[in-house]
């Protein structure tokens, strides 16, 4: 991690382009699954694809905990509500992406590993969706924000 202090609209630059590519290796990972049948790809790299886009998913949110949480958490008075918001709904995904990348892992066929695959997939777009609704908008990342712990009373 750099100690460099980022802009507002350069965190929501940097989380929204990190969601692009989560986004390209969940379709990747479904075209893989896809081609089971076909032989050109095993269950082992639908596995270790998994298990792969799991440490990807923690530096991700990380990055949004280091990043992102501090310039929400400034942004206006919902701010602390909002970051609490956001750890708590954190907390659950690491729950239930463990859950769900252990089961793709166990799956011993290519129908398991599909479903799992589905489920994974599902619940990442969901949580990016309902992220970038939230908390990645222009006005929460705004570099125009001035705090009023600083400058008001
Ligand atoms: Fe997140
Ligand atoms: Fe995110």
């Amino acid at each position: 991690m750099s100690d460099q202090p980022l802009m507002p609209s350069e965190i929501r630059r940097k989380v929204l382009s990190q969601h692009r590519e989560i986004e390209q290796m969940l379709s990747e990972l479904e075209a893989g699954v896809a081609q089971l049948g076909a032989g050109t790809v095993d269950g082992g790299q639908v596995k270790r694809a998994a298990y792969a886009l799991r440490g990807i998913l923690e530096l991700h949110m990380n990055f949004e905990e280091t990043y992102m949480a501090p310039a929400i958490n400034e942004a206006d008075g919902f701010g602390p509500e909002r970051v609490r918001h956001l750890h708590a709904e954190h907390a659950e995904q690491r729950q239930e992406l463990d859950r769900l990348v252990d089961a793709i892992r166990e799956a011993s066929s290519p129908d398991g590993l599909a479903s799992g695959v589905t489920k994974l997939a599902n619940m990442l777009r969901k949580d990016i969706e309902e992220e970038e609704r939230e908390y990645v908008t222009d006005k929460l990342l705004s570099d125009n924000i001035i705090p009023t712990d600083t400058f008001g009373g």
